[in-house]
């Protein structure tokens, strides 16, 4: 399946974990800087970065954790307490590219990642303004 989903073999072309809690790290850095964005989120961001690598490790094709802790990924649902429009999309998608261009592991992934975040994210979007 990999030509529909690219995104779903990366974990097994990079081989380890540690990329995606560095991602992640970096990606909440920039959130925390951002005044679009860091309204959204609560004060302690130390969950949002564990759900996040995890949920990236068992969609890239590394271990299920995430589904064994937090059930059924349903993202869409997830997000719709937060007000997410075309300017938090566009944020959040500005920011985990500049965290994918930190993390040199995922140098030769870039391109799938920006497509599978763009589109994933544009999905997110649960407000008209
Ligand atoms: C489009 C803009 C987006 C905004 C503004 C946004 C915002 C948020 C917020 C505020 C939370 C809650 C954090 C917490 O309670 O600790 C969250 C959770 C999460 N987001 Fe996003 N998000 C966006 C897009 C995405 C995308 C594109 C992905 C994945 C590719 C994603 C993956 C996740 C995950 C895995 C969680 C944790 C869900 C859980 O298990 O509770 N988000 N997001």
């Amino acid at each position: 399946m990999q030509a529909l989903d690219p995104f779903g073999s990366i974990y097994a072309k990079v081989g380890s974990e540690k990329p995606f809690f560095s991602l992640v790290e970096a990606f909440y850095a920039l959130v925390e800087q951002d005044e679009i964005l860091r309204p959204l989120y609560p004060e302690d961001l130390t969950p949002a970065k564990e759900h996040l690598a995890l949920f990236l490790i068992q969609r890239s094709g590394g271990r299920n954790t995430y589904s064994l802790e937090r059930g059924h990924p349903r993202m869409r649902a997830r997000h719709m307490p937060f007000k997410i429009g075309q300017k938090e999309r566009d944020a959040w998608v500005k920011n985990m590219n500049q965290a994918i261009g930190e993390t040199p592991e995922f140098t030769p992934h870039k391109e799938v990642m920006q497509d599978f975040f763009s589109e994933f994210a544009t999905f997110m979007i649960n407000q008209p303004h």
